[in-house]
């Protein structure tokens, strides 16, 4: 090994070690590529070729997204100005990262969701286009937008406000308007609807509060909360506030029970008739 190289080395295990998600994702990487010889070059470009994880996730999250008219090397350059920009974005996404890796039952290591789910991916394109949004990139926000609405079938509004450590499972057909806020902590499932009811004009969508479980195809509708830590069943449609700790469920929904001194976006906790739910 050369001098550069061996450099090169060491300025990598420093780094790593003050990164414990980064140096974990490049160890899982390594067993990934070393297992499917055929997907290596891949996980080189997506992870292993990058010194620092903002880096890799910018090329690759770019190279999703772009396209002919916008191109992955700018849209790579717009993703590591928002992260040298706002260390907050970065803090968000390893706390997303994080809990995709906790809640997922079916997600073994860090390198798998960052690598191939749609919903942390969407998640992370929806921060750089709210980013955007606040600068008055207005065109460029949307264009994010956009994208990830034809690519992963996600549409979420440029503006509408998400906390850390939210877990997105499937994704698929999830809608949020403008002045919907997701706090910190939640986890929904697909064709989720945080949307207006057509019948107000500026703050209209949900205030959806910490740790709140949202079921697939739940709609929620209008300017209401949706209190900490409760949970929304599969299909629910959701016309009124939810009270903290609280399980609603059914078309309109209706209080079916409590959550109390559950977590259940932490838990994922969908218990049906007493059987485990599998998602
Ligand atoms: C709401 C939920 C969290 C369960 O809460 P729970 O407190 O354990 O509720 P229970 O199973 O005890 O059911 C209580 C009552 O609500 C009803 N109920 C439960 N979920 C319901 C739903 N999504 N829609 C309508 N009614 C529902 C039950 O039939 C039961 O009715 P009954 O008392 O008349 O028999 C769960 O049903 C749910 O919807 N989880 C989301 C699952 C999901 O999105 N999976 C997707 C995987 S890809």
């Amino acid at each position: 090994m050369d001098a550069m190289s061996r450099e090169s080395e060491k300025r990598q295990s420093k780094l790593a070690s003050c990164d414990p998600i980064w140096s974990r994702m490049r160890d899982e990487a390594e067993v990934m590529a070393a297992g499917e010889p055929a997907m290596a070059s891949f996980i080189h470009a997506s992870v292993l070729a990058h010194n620092r994880f903002e880096e890799a996730l910018a090329y690759h999250l770019a190279k999703k997204i772009g396209n002919d008219e916008v191109g992955p090397l700018l849209l790579r350059e717009i993703f590591e100005e928002a992260f040298e920009s706002d260390p907050c974005i970065v803090q968000a996404i390893r706390a997303d990262l994080s809990a995709v890796f906790e809640r997922d039952p079916a997600c073994d290591t860090y390198a798998q969701a960052y690598l191939f789910f749609k919903g942390f991916h969407a998640l992370q394109c929806h921060r750089l286009a709210h980013w955007l949004w606040k600068q008055n990139r207005k065109p460029m926000a949307l264009f994010f937008q956009s994208r990830v609405s034809e690519l992963f079938a996600v549409d979420i509004h440029p503006a509408a406000r998400f906390g850390r450590g939210i877990f997105i499972d499937h994704a698929t057909g999830l809608v949020v308007g403008e002045t919907a806020v997701v706090d910190d902590d939640v986890s929904m499932l697909h064709g989720v609807t945080l949307g207006g009811t057509g019948k107000a004009n500026e703050d209209r969508h949900p205030k959806v509060r910490r740790g709140v479980l949202i079921g697939a195809g739940a709609k929620i509708l209008g300017n209401i909360e949706v209190g900490e830590y409760s949970r929304v069943g599969a299909g629910s449609v959701v016309l009124k506030a939810v009270p903290p700790y609280t399980t609603v469920a059914g078309v309109p929904a209706r209080v079916i029970g409590t959550a109390e001194k559950q977590l259940p976006s932490q838990d994922m906790n969908q218990l049906l008739d007493g059987c485990d739910f599998q998602i």
